[in-house]
């Protein structure tokens, strides 16, 4: 067990993730950042309090000094500005760039040997910035996308095919947003791809469906972004790293010339263990999915292009 996995950001991402971490027993101690601190303890308190249902021994602690997160294992970046309805993920980048940079220097200070997951948006960027920052290796920071986007793609299949979501194995590359990029071919229901168990249309449906997928709950709620689907899915990435499960998942990754792109963080199959991303793996893409894949990395390098003029 990773002794102390911090979360910055105490906003819904960040307490539904906390909460999760908790109930799994994945850390010894959950420390949860907010500007806030009085709502920080708050959540912290609430989910302590949760321990004696789920029998987890966790402590969690509640905090708005950076410092808290000292000697962590784990950091995880939820903090910024959730968009609004209406809004792309990339209408929040340059309030989130400043203060990912301000919370960089704090991991960099307090946390300097441990792995960043970057989870607040637009996560791609950021998950750019926060290895252009830190200059640290590429295995300790990994942003959270495909996870989630392969989650939504799964729970619709299951519910088109009318089997169990247990079977469903979902694969999807590329940016989090408009230009996101599933991959069907790659998709199965144990094992037997969906183009044999769907029609096109059926199909485009779900992949639309799954594209917008952030933005239909954004829509039905309101007042708050997706944030319970969210948490589970940085979850499974802690559970893999703590327990060193070999896991290949689709998160943002550096990539240094996989997939014929150099010094772009997006959405690839990584190889998640203790060693964070221990490695990507390259899939070979159709000539339909590279274009699609090389779309996506275009509109993330056109917003990475952006960053030095917002900071
Ligand atoms: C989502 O897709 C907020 O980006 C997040 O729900």
């Amino acid at each position: 067990m990773i002794n102390k996995v911090s979360i910055i950001g105490a906003g819904r991402v960040g307490e539904s993730t906390a909460q999760m971490l908790a109930v799994q027993k994945l850390a010894q101690q959950i420390v949860l950042i907010d500007l806030d601190e009085q709502y920080a303890k708050g959540v912290a308190l609430d989910i302590q309090e949760t321990a004696p249902v789920y029998n987890f021994d966790s402590r969690l602690v509640g905090s708005s000094d950076i410092a808290s997160i000292k000697d962590s294992g784990i950091v995880i970046i939820t903090a910024g500005m959730p968009r609004k309805p209406g809004m792309d993920r990339s209408d929040v980048l340059s309030v989130n760039l400043k203060i990912i940079d301000q919370i960089m220097d704090g991991v960099m200070q307090y946390a300097p040997d441990s792995f960043v997951i970057v989870v607040s948006n637009p996560v791609d960027v950021l998950t750019y910035y926060a290895y252009q920052k830190t200059g640290w290796p590429r295995n300790r920071i990994v942003g959270q996308a495909g996870i989630l986007d392969s989650m939504r793609m799964s729970s619709f299949i299951a519910d088109a095919v009318n089997f169990s979501i247990n079977d469903v194995q979902a694969m999807v590359l590329g940016g989090h947003g408009d230009t996101m990029v599933p991959l069907p071919r790659l998709t199965t229901v144990s094992g037997v791809s969906i183009e044999q168990l769907l029609d096109k249309e059926s199909i485009e449906n779900i992949i639309k469906r799954t594209r917008d997928g952030g933005a239909e709950i954004l829509n039905l709620k309101q007042k708050s972004s997706a944030y319970d689907a969210p948490g589970a899915a940085v979850t499974t990435m802690v559970e893999a790293i703590v327990h060193n499960k070999n896991r290949l998942l689709p998160c943002i990754g550096l990539l240094q010339g996989e997939y014929g792109k150099n010094d772009l963080a997006i959405g690839i199959p990584v190889v998640l263990n203790e060693n964070g991303m221990d490695r990507i793996v390259e899939l070979n893409l159709t000539k339909e999915e590279q274009q699609a894949f090389d779309q996506s990395a275009q509109v993330i390098t056109e917003l990475t292009d952006e960053i030095q003029t917002l900071l």
